[in-house]
């Protein structure tokens, strides 16, 4: 029998880099850091560059990793031309056309070296809790976790962020909600260890102040998420905001179920060909329906958001028509296709439909009622409940064709994101039950987002 030791052994191994992708990823860092240099000299408002993140302290993960390389301003340059100057510098960086602009609280720079991803990011170069833009904290954050990392530490938070990342709760962005690297980092420096994170975790109650330090309890009071992690640069920060609350439940459920059933596929996640078979074989497509379209690429987090929006404009409109939506989702290669996810109660909807008007003694209100209904009726009746009813056809009973009526002719009330109402005017396919399977092949977006919703989470609930 495989102990809970040699699994942690076999998982070291899996998260702990060769000295050849060591070798890479700080030679790559270094790279940059000297190119951002060059494309900065000349300008005084550059105070300095740094090499911050999980490269810089030593957390990374080699299958995925980022560089990230913090552009130091001097704090007096106001807020655009500190974008402006920074998207100079990080696009200088890179040969022209191989960079793109991405958005956090502000623009920053994304390019690839060797198929690395790289990020040049521009802060002020402020004293500590004089923040003028969030990034300001990132270099109090590297400085800080590398005075406190050993080698034990970083394998430690290696395997967090593995674990993290194959049972899908990695990262802080909007479309993940989970726990970023730098979580990862202040729960392992506060429990020890990977063991002693899941060991906390698995007991949550909810209400919880984790924190390095001891805690104000007029600054925890401004929190109210239910799991509130503090910053240990700065205790106003709660980076809990980031995380989900069923995220958070995930997390709790994942930790316990390692803990009970102690398994190397932890680490390994479920593989895209495992995924598709299980979506195959899954009962729940007979209440499942997918749009699909195509559209120009864009960048990722205002993609995500889009596709968040209209998901659940969507998802209100079919509940208005009568159908029962259980869930809903989003899916994207992040390029050029994406797709809205509706796990519904049926696919179909009986002929006739019934409405409930007011109370008779409601004059004005059953004079509406009865006009707004009359045509449509095809009887009506005053209840014993002194209720005016009223019986009529619906129009959709297919949820295939409302939702195509919804996209066709109507899409500019249908609540779909204006960013994304001419690329679904020129097109979608809307796809249900089991031909769900055809359109999913090779479609690896598909599949993990369809796995999410009709497979029971095999690492939280199996
Ligand atoms: N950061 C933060 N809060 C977040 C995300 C990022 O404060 N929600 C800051 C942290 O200072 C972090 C830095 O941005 O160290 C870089 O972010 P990111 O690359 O997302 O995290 P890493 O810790 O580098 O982890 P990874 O290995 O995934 O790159
Ligand atoms: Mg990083």
């Amino acid at each position: 029998m495989t102990t809970l030791d040699d699994i942690l052994i076999q998982a070291k191994r899996m998260v702990d880099p060769t000295l050849v992708e060591e070798k890479k990823i700080l030679g790559i860092a270094e790279d940059v850091k000297q190119r951002v240099e060059d494309a900065s000299i000349g300008n005084l408002t550059v105070h300095s560059v740094e090499i911050g993140g999980s490269v810089a302290i030593g957390t990374w993960l080699y299958d995925d990793v980022d560089v990230d390389i913090f552009v130091k301003f001097d704090s007096a340059i106001s807020k655009k031309r500190l974008e402006d100057l920074g998207v100079k510098i990080g696009r200088d960086a890179f040969v022209p056309n191989e960079s793109i602009l991405r958005y956090s609280e502000h623009p920053y720079v994304e390019g690839f070296i060797d198929g690395i991803r790289v990020n040049i990011v521009a802060c002020y170069d402020v004293p500590k809790g004089l923040w003028k833009s969030s990034a300001d904290r990132s270099p109090y954050h590297t400085v800080f976790m590398k005075n406190r990392f050993d080698k034990s530490l970083k394998i430690e938070t290696r395997l967090l962020k593995k674990f993290l990342k194959m049972v899908g709760l990695y990262g802080a962005e909007i479309q993940v909600q989970g726990f970023s690297g730098y979580v990862c980092e202040v729960l392992v420096l506060k429990y020890g260890s990977f063991i002693s994170v899941l060991k906390a975790v698995s007991t949550l109650m909810g209400d919880e102040i984790l924190s390095l330090n001891d805690v104000d309890e007029d600054v925890a009071k401004q929190f109210d998420t239910q799991l509130v992690i503090l910053d240990p640069v700065d205790n106003h920060r709660n980076l809990g905001a980031a995380i989900s609350p069923a995220n958070v439940a995930a997390f709790i459920m994942a930790s316990r179920s390692f803990l009970q059933n102690p398994s190397l596929s932890f680490f390994k996640g479920t593989s895209i060909s495992k995924m598709t078979a299980n979506v195959k074989k899954s009962p729940i497509l007979d209440y499942l329906s997918v749009v699909i379209f195509q559209h120009e690429p864009r960048n990722a987090d205002i993609l995500w958001g889009q596709l968040h929006r209209s998901v659940n404009s969507l998802s209100k409109q079919m509940s208005k028509s009568g159908f029962n939506v259980l869930r809903t989702s989003v899916a994207s290669d992040e390029n050029s296709f994406s797709g809205f996810i509706f796990l519904l109660g049926s696919l179909t909807l009986p002929k006739s439909q019934i409405k409930i008007g007011p109370n008779v003694n409601m004059r004005d209100e059953v004079s509406r009622f009865l006009s707004s209904n009359r045509k449509w009726s095809k009887l009506m009746w005053v209840g014993h409940d002194q209720r005016i009813y009223v019986l009529g056809e619906r129009r959709f009973l297919k949820v295939e064709d409302l939702l195509c009526s919804l996209l066709d002719d109507t899409v500019k009330e249908s609540g779909v994101a204006p960013g994304l109402k001419r690329a679904i005017e020129s097109g979608f396919e809307v796809i249900s039950g089991k031909n769900i399977v055809k359109a999913t092949v090779r479609q690896h977006w598909l599949v993990e987002a369809l796995h999410r919703v009709v497979v029971t989470d095999e690492f939280s609930l199996g």
